[in-house]
């Protein structure tokens, strides 16, 4: 299978089997995120004990794209410290904001085991309009972390 269509299978699959998805009552952070060329939005509530998430909820409407990354995104966060976390969201964004075709340098770093999934998102690189999709969830959360 190629790569490209390999990318594909992984985003469809989160987009139609979302991880992670619903409220988490009492939640110790919280927000929302809307893209504003579009309207669609996005609600991420997080537990957090001693520094770590501990469990992580999603709900929202929306493309295909930004439903799948924000799937992918409660799968990678959940069990981290917020350090990680900080290297994880800083690592997806050298992911999509080098030029298309570019070799985004992940490759001695060992991407499959920080990124995995997330990795399937770079063929979103093409298409600039849909960058602001795949960056909705991790914008969301960054901004329900507090930074
Ligand atoms: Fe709305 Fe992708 S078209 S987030």
């Amino acid at each position: 299978m190629a790569l490209e269509e390999l990318y594909r299978e992984v985003i469809l699959d989160h987009y139609r089997n979302p991880r992670n998805q619903g409220h988490i009552d009492a939640p110790d952070a919280t927000a929302q995120g809307v893209n504003p060329l579009c309207g669609d939005e996005i609600t991420i509530d997080l537990s957090i004990e001693d520094g770590v998430v501990t469990g992580v909820a999603v709900e929202g409407q929306g493309c295909s794209i930004s439903q799948s990354s924000a799937s992918m995104m409660t799968e990678a966060i959940k069990g981290k410290s917020r350090e990680e976390i900080d290297e994880l969201v800083s690592k997806f964004r050298r992911m999509m904001s080098i030029e298309a075709g570019d070799d985004p340098g992940l490759d001695s770093e060992r991407p499959g085991s920080v990124l995995g999934d997330i990795e399937a998102l770079q063929g979103v690189r093409q298409y600039p309009v849909r960058i602001k999709c795949a960056n909705l969830a991790w914008t969301t959360l960054m901004e329900a972390l507090g930074s």
